[in-house]
């Protein structure tokens, strides 16, 4: 029933096909959040006693690192292709503090760092991440075989890796330039500014003014958009930039990797400064 409603989603909003649509507007609008503002409200929650729980013991922000450090050095590090998980505190450098989430992160700790078990702050955070990270793949899925490029996400287990990742942006955050993200599809779940987000579709010759804030059918709509492992497909990452707002915001991103992937040596439209 879930399959043919995500099934439904993309027939209905794919008037072109998905490829053509990426290339025209460089994202795709899903009106099917999932959860309302609410999970994502409590989900901020849960980052922020997080936030304060490490910034208060570095010890345990300590135990973290030494985890994330020895996960990224197991197998299961493959499935996602990337080095990105765990805490990373930027308040000081970037005016940012994110979060990158990953199930087999979550079960790598609890199978090797019982003592995670104790912490509440660590419990509630990472049992909501599982619980909101967990109907996405679905999208993934839907969208690589609406590409025809399904094999991308081949591997031993079922669902395609997801990175879900909790960004807070602090008054001090600056941007200055866009980028494109390592991933094979991006999805924007849920920001409390959903203005701040410029995106371009992808074009050889990126100006300022190609950027904008998509207009959207409903404020709790979702975005998907081509990160940049996808480009052996003929298909560009989108570039896009979190501009600076003076204020204090939230928002969750769920990233699908690629199993086993090389990074090709691929270089992209050069990108311009804000
Ligand atoms: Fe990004």
């Amino acid at each position: 029933m879930f399959i043919i409603f995500i099934l439904f989603t993309f027939q209905s909003l794919c008037a072109i096909p998905l490829a053509e649509q990426f290339k025209q507007t460089g994202y795709l609008e899903i009106c099917d959040k999932k959860y309302g503002i609410e999970k994502f409200d409590s989900l901020y929650a849960h980052f922020d006693k997080l936030i304060e729980f490490l910034q208060t013991n570095p010890v345990w922000a300590q135990k973290l690192y030494i985890a994330k450090e020895r996960f990224i050095r197991s197998k299961a590090k493959h499935f996602y292709s990337t080095d990105f998980f765990s805490f990373y505190d930027e308040s000081t450098t970037r005016g940012q503090i994110s979060f990158y989430y990953s199930m087999h992160f979550h079960e790598f700790i609890y199978t090797n760092y019982k003592e995670f078990k104790q912490v509440p702050e660590i419990i509630r955070f990472f049992e909501i991440c599982l619980e909101i990270q967990k109907p996405y793949g679905d999208i993934f899925n839907e969208a690589a075989n609406e590409l025809g490029i399904k094999t991308i996400f081949s591997s031993k287990l079922e669902q395609p890796p997801i990175l879900f990742k909790i960004i807070k942006y602090l008054p001090s955050y600056i941007a200055t330039k866009p980028h494109y993200d390592g991933t094979a599809f991006s999805l924007f779940l849920d920001s409390t500014d959903n203005q701040s987000l410029l995106l371009s579709s992808y074009k050889a010759l990126l100006k300022i003014d190609d950027f904008s804030s998509p207009a959207r059918t409903t404020q709790t709509s979702i975005l998907l958009i081509p990160g940049s492992f996808l480009s052996e497909f003929s298909i560009y990452p989108t570039p896009h930039i979190v501009t600076k707002s003076g204020k204090t915001r939230y928002a969750t991103i769920a990233f699908a990797m690629r199993p086993n992937y090389i990074s090709q040596i691929t270089k992209f439209a050069t990108l311009p400064n804000f």
